[in-house]
C-alpha cells in the first residue's frame, strides 16, 4: 500500500463551538491505483487533502505513506516528504506567478537538488504539449494551459501519489476533459497512485474507485 489511514480524526474549534469535520476516516490507495474522493460541499474532502499532504495533522489516528508514520515526521520531514514523493494539483493551479512556465516545474526539481532541472522541466513541459509556452508567466497563459503547467510540476518530482482536489473545477467541460485525459495518461504512464477529489461524475468513474465523504466517514461507492 502507497497510502494508509487509519481512524483519522480531524476538528476546528470555531467561535460557535468545536466542529468536528473528519470523524473516522479509514481507507488506503494501493501502487498505481486511482481513487476518487466524492460528497457534498462542506463535507470535509479538503480538510483530508490537507492531512494526507502533512499540510494539516490529524487530531488522531494514523496515517501511514509509504509505510512512514506521519506521526513520526517533524514539519521539516512533512515539508520534504511533499516535495519529493507527493505531487499536488489545485482547483485554483497555484503556479507561481513571478515564475515563468518552465521555472515553475524546474522549482520543484531544484528544491530536490537535480542539476538536470531546466532540460528535465523542458522535456515534461513537452509531454504535456505546452512545448511553445516555456517561457510564458501564469497570467500569459490560459486556464487550461496553466492546469498542464501544475500537471507538469506534479509529475515532474516523479512522485509516488498524485492528490488533485477538484482539478477540472474552474475549466469548461471540454477542456477539463482534455486535460484530465492529460492526467491519466500521465499517472498510467508513470505508475503513479491517484487520489482525485471531485464534483465531476465522469471524472470520478475514471479511477478504479470512489469513495463518497459522508457525515465525516468515507464509504464506498458514489452513494449521494
Ligand atoms: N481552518 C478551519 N477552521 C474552521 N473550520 C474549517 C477550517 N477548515 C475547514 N473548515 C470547515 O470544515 C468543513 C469542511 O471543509 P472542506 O474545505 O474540507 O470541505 P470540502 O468537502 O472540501 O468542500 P468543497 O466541496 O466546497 O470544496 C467546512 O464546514 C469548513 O467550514
Ligand atoms: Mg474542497
Amino acid at each position: 500500500m502507497i497510502f494508509e489511514v487509519n481512524k483519522v480524526a480531524k476538528g476546528f474549534d470555531t467561535p460557535k463551538g468545536r466542529l468536528e469535520v473528519l470523524k473516522e476516516i479509514t481507507f488506503s490507495v494501493a501502487k498505481a491505483e486511482s481513487v476518487a474522493i466524492v460528497g457534498r460541499s462542506g463535507s470535509g474532502k479538503s480538510t483530508l487533502l490537507s492531512l494526507l499532504c502533512g499540510l494539516e495533522r490529524a487530531d488522531s489516528g494514523q496515517l501511514k505513506f509509504d509505510n512512514i508514520d506521519y506521526s513520526t515526521l517533524s514539519e521539516d520531514g512533512l515539508t520534504s516528504l511533499r516535495a519529493t514523493k507527493i505531487g499536488m494539483i489545485f482547483q485554483q493551479f497555484h503556479l507561481l506567478s513571478h515564475l515563468k512556465a518552465w521555472e515553475n516545474v524546474a522549482l520543484a526539481l531544484e528544491l530536490k537538488g537535480d542539476k538536470e532541472a531546466k532540460d528535465k522541466a523542458f522535456n515534461i513541459l513537452k509531454e504535456v504539449g505546452l512545448s511553445n509556452r516555456e517561457n510564458h508567466f501564469p497570467n500569459q497563459l490560459s486556464g487550461g494551459e496553466q492546469q498542464r503547467v501544475a500537471i507538469a510540476r506534479s509529475i515532474a518530482i516523479n512522485p509516488k501519489l498524485i492528490l488533485a482536489d477538484e482539478p477540472s473545477g474552474s475549466l469548461d467541460e471540454s477542456t477539463g476533459d482534455e486535460i484530465m485525459n492529460l492526467m491519466f495518461d500521465l499517472v498510467e504512464k508513470h505508475e503513479t497512485s491517484l487520489l482525485v477529489v471531485t464534483h465531476s461524475d465522469r471524472l470520478a468513474k475514471k479511477c478504479s474507485r470512489i469513495l463518497t465523504m459522508q457525515n465525516g466517514s468515507l464509504v464506498q461507492g458514489a452513494s449521494l
